[in-house]
C-alpha cells in the first residue's frame, strides 16, 4: 500500500478497501497525460514565483526522467500505488528529494485527474479521427471504381431499386462523414483546461490558469472550478459518437454478411478476413463482420454506464467518478480497433459484379420505371401504378423479367407501352437518368465524389 494521504489516520487502510479504491491498474493507462500536465503545473508554479525557478527546473527534470524511463521499459509503474498520480508523485520525491514535495502546490487529484483524462480523450479523438479518415480514403476509392456497377437497392430487405455500389457505399460515406465532423465538435467543446480548479474551490495561490492551459494546447481555462472537477460531459458525448460509429459499422457488416452469403454472393471476402469453422471443411465464414457487428454491444454499454454513474451525483468530486475510465478506454480501442479491421476487410473483398448486375436485373426493380413511362405518356400516376402492378403479376405468373415481355404482351395490358418502353426500363436507363444531386446516376455521383474529395484534403 502506497498512497499520498494517512496523516489523519490512525489505522491502516483495510486491504480489500485499499484494492476497491484503487486505480493503478487501469488509470496506468495516462501516465504520459499525467506527467504532461504535471510539467504544466511545475512550470507555470516557477513562472508565477510560487516554486523558485531552479525547484520548478528540478520537477520538470525529474519529471522528463520518469517519462523516458518509463517508455524505454527501465522503470515499471508498480501497482504498490493507488493510482498514477501517487505513482509519478513518489517517484519524482524518490528522485529529486524534498523538492519534488513542492509539485503539487495549488493542485488537487481532482483537477489533476479531470485534466489527464481531458488530455487522454483528446489525443484519442485525433487516433479515431485519422483511422476513420483511412475508412473514408477506402471508400472513396471504392466508389470512384464503381460508378456503374449495377446492384438492386432494397427497401425491407427487398428488391425495391436499382442503384450502383458505388451509389450503396456512399450512403456509408455520408456517415462517417459526420461520425468524422462529431469528432471535431467533441473536441472543439471540450478542449478547455481544468488544472487550476483544485479540490472543488480554486485555489489561494495567484496560479496562471491561461499558461497551464496554453502549455497544454487548450484553447483557455475552464470557467467554474466546480463544474471543472465534475464535467464528464466530453465522455458522454464521445462515447455516444463512438457509438454512432459502432452502429454504421454494424449496419454495414451486417451488409456485407448478406452478400457474401451463398445465396447472395455479391461479395467474396478475402480469405485473409474470413475463418474457417472446426468440423465443415466447406465453410468460409464472416467473423470479422460478425465481431465488428457483435462488439457494438459493449460501446452502448459504457455508454449506459457512465451516463447512470453520472447521474445522482451531487456536486462537486466524488469517487463515483472514477468509474469513468476502464470503459472509455475499452470504448475507445474497441472502436479503433473495429474501424482498422473494416477497413482491411473491404478494401480487400472482391465484388462479383455479374452476380449483383443480374440480381438488379431480377425482381422487377424497374416497376417504377415502367410506371413513370405511362405518366410521361399521359396516364395519371395512380393508373399506371396498378397498370403495372397488373404487369407484375402477369409476369410473375409467366416466370418473366418485366423487360423479357414482347410488345405485344405490353400492349395487352396497356394500349400506351410502345417499343421505346425496353429502353425506358433498361438499367442503364433506370440508374443513369436519376441524376439529380444525391440520386445514383454518374453525373450525380461524380459531384458528389468531388465534394468528397475536397473534403477528405482538408482533414
Ligand atoms: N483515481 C481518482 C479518479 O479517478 C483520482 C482522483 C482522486 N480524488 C479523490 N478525491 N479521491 O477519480
Amino acid at each position: 500500500m502506497a498512497q499520498l494521504w494517512g496523516g489523519r489516520f490512525t489505522k491502516e487502510t483495510d486491504q480489500l478497501v485499499y484494492n476497491f479504491n484503487a486505480s493503478i491498474s487501469f488509470d496506468q493507462k495516462f501516465y504520459r497525460q499525467d506527467i504532461r500536465g504535471s510539467i504544466a503545473h511545475a512550470t507555470m508554479l516557477g513562472e508565477t514565483g510560487i516554486i523558485t525557478k531552479e525547484e520548478s527546473q528540478a520537477i520538470v527534470d525529474g519529471l522528463n526522467g520518469i517519462l523516458s524511463d518509463v517508455e524505454s521499459g527501465k522503470l515499471e509503474i508498480s501497482s504498490k500505488y493507488e493510482d498514477i498520480h501517487s505513482f509519478v508523485e513518489a517517484t519524482l520525491i524518490d528522485r529529486i528529494g524534498d523538492t519534488g514535495k513542492k509539485l503539487h502546490t495549488g493542485r488537487s487529484r481532482n483537477d489533476q485527474v479531470a485534466l489527464d483524462m481531458r488530455l487522454y480523450t483528446r489525443d484519442e479523438i485525433e487516433n479515431i479521427k485519422e483511422e476513420l479518415k483511412t475508412l473514408m480514403t477506402t471508400l472513396h476509392s471504392l466508389m470512384k471504381d464503381n460508378l456503374d456497377t449495377y446492384m438492386p437497392g432494397f427497401t425491407h430487405l427487398q428488391k425495391a431499386q436499382p442503384v450502383t455500389f458505388a451509389h450503396h457505399v456512399g450512403a456509408y460515406m455520408e456517415m462517417f462523414k459526420r461520425d468524422f465532423d462529431r469528432m471535431c465538435d467533441i473536441y472543439d467543446r471540450m478542449n478547455y483546461c481544468p488544472l487550476g480548479a483544485g479540490a472543488l474551490a480554486g485555489t489561494t495561490y495567484p496560479l496562471d490558469r491561461k499558461l497551464t492551459a496554453e502549455l497544454l494546447d487548450f484553447y483557455g481555462p475552464t470557467l467554474n472550478s466546480m463544474d471543472s472537477v465534475s464535467d464528464r460531459d466530453y465522455i458522454i458525448e464521445l462515447l455516444s459518437a463512438l457509438s454512432t460509429i459502432a452502429m454504421h459499422l454494424a449496419r454495414f457488416s451486417e451488409e456485407i454478411i448478406i452478400w457474401n452469403s451463398n445465396e447472395y454472393q455479391f461479395v467474396e471476402l478475402d480469405d485473409a478476413y474470413s475463418t474457417g469453422s472446426s468440423i465443415m471443411p466447406q465453410k468460409k465464414n464472416p467473423d470479422i463482420a460478425e465481431l465488428v457487428r457483435g462488439k457494438t454491444g459493449r460501446v452502448y454499454g459504457a455508454l449506459v454506464s457512465i451516463l447512470t454513474t453520472m447521474k445522482g451525483i451531487p456536486l462537486a468530486y466524488n469517487k463515483d467518478m472514477q468509474e469513468d475510465k476502464e470503459l472509455t478506454f475499452d470504448a475507445i480501442d474497441t472502436v479503433k480497433g473495429c474501424i482498422a479491421l473494416f477497413n482491411g476487410m473491404i478494401s480487400t473483398m472482391k465484388l462479383n459484379k455479374e452476380n449483383m448486375k443480374s440480381s438488379a436485373m431480377n425482381g422487377f426493380t424497374n416497376a417504377t420505371d415502367a410506371a413513370d413511362y405511362l405518366v410521361k405518356n399521359g396516364v395519371p400516376f395512380r393508373d399506371a401504378h396498378g397498370i403495372i402492378g397488373r404487369l407484375v403479376l402477369y409476369c410473375i405468373d409467366n416466370n418473366k423479367a418485366i423487360d423479357e415481355l414482347t410488345l405485344d404482351e405490353f400492349k395487352e395490358i396497356s394500349p400506351v407501352f410502345n417499343d421505346d418502353i425496353y429502353d425506358a426500363i433498361s438499367l442503364e436507363t433506370c440508374v443513369g437518368k436519376r441524376n439529380t444531386i444525391g440520386a445514383p446516376g454518374p453525373e450525380a455521383m461524380k459531384q458528389v465524389i468531388a465534394i468528397n474529395e475536397e473534403f477528405l484534403s482538408n482533414i
